[in-house]
């Protein structure tokens, strides 16, 4: 383990120089990893860890979508892929990667398979942490730890095939056997980390709740729909509106930040841009500071896990969701996105007269459909 000065802050951090798939493939090669679960995080991490030479099986319900992907996905059944239950007996390493619902629900049947020295991996703090309201509280005889990777499965896995890696955090609940850390960081390694940073259960779940409801989707999709609808309510077009909220966002400046940083990018826009963002970006950070501290304390007081646990529980859930991402697909602004998004070359006919065509009528198209507030 290294540690290593992140703007004056030391940490401790496994890189994959110091240590190697090689290394990591020596730890686990004589365990059994079942990944239990085929849904998102299942395939990224499967997949890598078979694609690494580790000796990885599948633990899927029978006669679902998520049991055909693994199958066209090159798991074998009664080879590599099984019924979750002979998968948990099978497995020496379990990797509870059902949703964090799912997971309360079937918790007896894996606890049932914990027998000692085997180790329990999860990729989130949540079953553990809300234990009072999962009810997930392993025997003390195995090893749990956890890999929680800094993304969807799909990057996970779209990353190792681009020989890049997605960096994930790992946290050490339990030591039964002594060889927590070696298999935590080995698994780590496997499923296709960047570079692995230390956590606990509790810090992992407290900042992956707050990011995922704050910057990364909840805060996110807010200050769209606020500059959004003011731009529109001041006569701007949708067209106008939607390039000036989110696709020169997404397009141009996101991935010049996650290649050079923020600092960067302000010292290459132009200096009308630059004075503009100097000028304001405290006044956004103080007048949505009071609702991610809000949103924290709503984290670590138990109200959200709660709250997600009760709705994605009733049987009814689905639709209930489906009603609920209706409402944005339907908005204006994110039918706005469509139509933009259909307009990038990448995505038009290559024939410059078809695309000609294209352009008038999807913007026909638009203004016929959306543009209800002017
Ligand atoms: N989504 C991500 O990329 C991501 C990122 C980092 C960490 N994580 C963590 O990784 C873990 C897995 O998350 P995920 O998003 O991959 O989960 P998910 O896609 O929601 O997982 C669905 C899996 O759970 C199974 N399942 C659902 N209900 C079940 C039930 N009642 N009985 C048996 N199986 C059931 C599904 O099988 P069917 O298809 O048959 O329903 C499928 O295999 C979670 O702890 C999550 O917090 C996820």
């Amino acid at each position: 383990m290294a540690k290593l000065n992140f703007g004056g802050v030391e940490e401790n951090v496994v890189t994959r120089e110091e240590f190697p798939l090689s290394k990591a493939q020596e730890v686990l090669k004589n365990e059994t990893v079942a990944v239990i679960g085929y849904g998102v995080q299942g395939p990224g991490q499967a997949l890598n860890q078979k694609d690494n030479g580790i000796n990885v099986i599948v633990g899927q319900r029978k006669n679902s979508k998520s049991w055909d992907k693994a199958v066209s996905d090159g798991f074998v059944p009664g080879k590599t892929l099984f019924e979750i239950e002979e998968a948990l007996e099978k497995g020496t390493i379990i990797c509870y990667l059902l949703s964090d619902a799912a997971q309360i629900a079937l918790w007896p049947t894996v606890k049932k398979h914990l027998t000692p020295g085997k180790a329990l991996y999860f990729s989130h703090g949540f079953g553990v942490t809300f234990n009072e309201q999962t009810g997930i509280i392993p025997p003390k005889d195995v090893d749990v730890f956890l890999v929680a990777p800094k993304g969807s499965g799909t990057s996970l896995r779209r990353m190792f095939l681009q020989g890049r890696g997605l960096n994930s955090s790992y946290a050490i609940f339990q030591d039964a056997t002594g060889k927590a850390f070696e298999r935590v960081v080995a698994l780590g390694i496997a499923v296709g980390s960047g570079y692995l940073f230390e956590t606990d259960f509790k810090k992992e779940v407290f900042s992956d709740l707050t990011g995922e409801r704050g910057t990364l989707m909840g805060a996110i999709q807010g200050i769209f729909a606020a500059q959004y609808d003011v731009l529109r309510s001041k006569g701007h077009s949708p067209s106008e509106a939607f390039n000036e909220t989110v696709e020169e966002l997404t397009q141009s400046l996101m991935p010049l930040v996650a290649e050079n940083g923020m600092d960067w990018m302000y010292a290459n826009c132009s200096t009308t841009a630059q004075r503009g963002a100097l000028d304001w970006w405290k006044k956004f950070r103080d007048a949505t500071k009071p609702v991610f501290t809000e949103l924290y304390e709503s984290v670590a007081s138990g109200k959200e896990s709660q709250r997600s646990i009760d709705s994605n529980s009733k049987p009814d859930y689905r639709e209930k969701l489906e009603e609920e991402l209706k409402e944005l697909r339907d908005s204006e602004l994110w039918q706005t996105g469509k139509t933009v998004r259909s307009l990038r070359p990448e995505n038009q006919s290559t024939k410059p007269e078809e695309q000609n065509d294209n352009v008038e009528n999807l913007f026909k198209k638009m203004i016929d459909e959306h543009d209800p507030i002017r």
